[in-house]
C-alpha cells in the first residue's frame, strides 16, 4: 500500500517534542500517522473504515498525550450518582498517569425527554461523535413507563448505540475472591468464574425490520424479524476470536440453529471464520436454552462466548447474578474507528436513586474499561482496576454486596474509598 503525505503537524510541550506527520492512501482511504521524537517511532495503521476527522483526533490524543474528551451521559435514576464518582476517580487516576480528561455533559433518556422530548436529541449525538469516547451511566424510570416504544428512554439507548455503530458488546463476568458468597450460588459453583460475552448490539431482532403492531384477520398481531447478515456476523466472530485468544482461547457461539435460519447462517459464518482464521482458537456451540442452563450449572465451563443482540441481553444479565450483584459489573461497546460507549450493566435502579445507596463499582469499572479499549490507557485502566480491588480487600461493601463482617458504605463512601486506594 502506498501512502502519500497528507499533513505534518509538529507539536511542542513542556513534557516532550512530537511531530506527527499523516500519509493518506487516496485510493483506499486508509491513514498511517507516525510520530517522530518520542521514543521509538510508532505507527499506526488505521482503520479504512475510520473517517478521517475520526481518526485524526484520535491518532492525535493518543500520540500528542492531548486531552482526552469524553461525553458523559448520566441519564436517569441513580445515573447522576454513579456518575459523580466515576469522574472524579478518573480524574485522579488520569493525573497519576499524566493524563487529562475533558468532559462534556449530555442528556439522554428520561432526562432527556423531559428537556428535549427526545430521547436522544440531536444536540446529544452530535457531542457523542465529536468525542473520543462515551461514558454512560444508566437510563430509564417508571416516570417514562407508559410512553410508547418509540418515545421510551430505552429508545434513546438504542438509538445512540447504532449511531454509533458501537456493533461489540463485551460483557465480563468476573467473580472476584472477595465477593463469591455475596452470590446465590454456592461459592464452589462460582468461585474463579471468569467469562467475556461479547454480544452483538447493533443488529438482529432489536433493529429487524419489519416490525410492528398491526391488524390482521380482524385482530391485532405483533412481529418483529430477528435478522442478520453475513458481514454482521463475520465482523463480531472477529472481535469474539480476537478476544478468547488473548484470554484461554476458548470461544462458544450461542445460538438457536435447531429452529431459527438466522442462527443457522451465524453457526455457519462463525465456524467458517473458525476453521479459515483461528484454527489457534478452541471453538464450540450451543443453542440459547442449553447455555442458560449450563451458565449456572457448570459457568466455568465457558471463557468467551459469542452471541446475537438478543440472546447476549438475557445471557448477561443472567451470568451478572454469578458476581453477586449486577453493581459490579462493567460493559463496553466498540465500533470499528469510532467513539465507543461505556457503560455499567446495570439499569438506572430508579427505587434507589438519590438515596446514596447505589454501588459506583460497575460506572467505575466501566471507566476503566473506556481507558483500556477506547483511549489506550492501559496504566490509568489498571489504577482503576486495582484500586477497586483495593476497596473491596478493605472490607467495604454497598448495601447490594453487603455481608456480616464488611463495612457498608454509600454510594459517596465507595467512591472516597476508592480514591484512597488510587
Ligand atoms: C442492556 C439493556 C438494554 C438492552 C435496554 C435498556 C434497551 O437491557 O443494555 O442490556 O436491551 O440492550
Ligand atoms: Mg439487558
Amino acid at each position: 500500500m502506498r501512502f502519500r503525505p497528507f499533513f505534518e503537524l509538529h507539536s511542542t510541550s513542556r513534557f516532550h517534542k512530537t511531530s506527527l506527520i499523516v500519509r493518506f492512501n487516496p485510493s483506499t482511504a486508509a491513514i498511517k500517522m507516525i510520530a517522530i521524537n518520542m521514543g521509538p517511532t510508532r505507527q499506526i495503521g488505521l482503520n479504512s473504515q475510520m473517517s478521517l476527522r475520526q481518526s485524526h483526533q484520535r491518532s492525535l490524543s493518543t500520540i500528542c498525550n492531548a486531552t482526552h474528551r469524553i461525553t458523559v451521559l448520566p441519564g436517569d435514576g441513580i445515573g447522576p450518582e454513579i456518575t459523580d464518582v466515576a469522574i472524579k476517580v478518573l480524574q485522579a487516576a488520569g493525573d497519576k498517569e499524566g493524563e487529562q480528561f475533558a468532559f462534556t455533559e449530555a442528556l439522554i433518556g428520561g432526562a432527556a425527554i423531559d428537556a428535549h422530548q427526545d430521547p436522544y436529541p440531536e444536540v446529544t449525538e452530535k457531542s457523542c461523535k465529536d468525542s473520543d469516547a462515551v461514558l454512560l451511566a444508566a437510563i430509564g424510570g417508571y416516570k417514562w413507563d407508559s410512553l410508547p416504544p418509540v418515545q421510551r428512554p430505552e429508545k434513546g439507548l438504542l438509538r445512540l448505540r447504532a449511531s454509533l455503530n458501537a456493533f461489540a458488546n463485551l460483557r465480563p463476568a468476573v467473580v472476584l475472591p472477595q465477593l463469591a458468597d455475596a452470590s446465590t450460588l454456592k461459592r464452589e459453583v462460582v468461585e474463579g468464574v471468569d467469562i467475556l460475552i461479547v454480544r452483538e448490539l447493533v443488529g438482529g431482532i432489536y433493529f429487524g425490520q419489519p416490525r410492528g403492531i398491526e391488524v390482521r384477520n380482524g385482530e391485532r398481531v405483533g412481529y418483529n424479524t430477528d435478522i442478520y447478515s453475513e458481514s454482521e456476523i463475520d465482523r463480531i466472530a472477529r472481535v469474539a476470536f480476537e478476544a478468547a485468544r488473548k484470554r484461554k482461547g476458548r470461544l462458544c457461539s450461542v445460538e438457536k440453529s435447531n429452529v431459527l435460519e438466522v442462527s443457522q447462517l451465524w453457526k455457519e459464518v462463525v465456524t467458517r471464520i473458525g476453521e479459515k482464521d483461528y484454527p489457534d482458537v478452541e471453538l464450540s456451540h450451543m443453542y440459547i436454552d442449553n447455555a442458560a442452563m449450563q451458565m449456572i450449572r457448570n459457568p466455568k465451563s465457558f471463557d468467551t462466548i459469542v452471541t446475537g443482540n438478543i440472546f447476549g441481553d438475557i445471557l448477561s444479565d443472567e451470568a451478572s447474578m454469578l458476581t453477586g450483584s449486577l453493581g459490579m459489573l462493567p460493559s463496553a461497546s466498540i465500533s470499528s474507528g469510532g467513539p465507543g460507549v461505556y457503560e455499567p450493566v446495570h439499569g438506572s435502579a430508579p427505587d434507589i436513586a438519590g438515596k446514596d445507596l447505589a454501588n459506583p463499582l460497575a460506572m467505575i469499572l466501566s471507566a476503566a474499561m473506556m481507558c483500556r479499549y477506547g483511549l489506550a490507557l492501559p496504566k490509568v485502566a489498571d489504577r482503576i482496576e486495582s484500586a477497586v480491588t483495593g476497596a473491596l480487600d478493605a472490607g467495604y461493601r454497598t448495601g447490594d454486596i453487603m455481608q456480616t463482617g464488611m463495612k457498608q458504605v454509600g454510594c459517596k463512601e465507595m467512591g472516597d474509598v476508592v480514591l484512597q486506594q488510587l
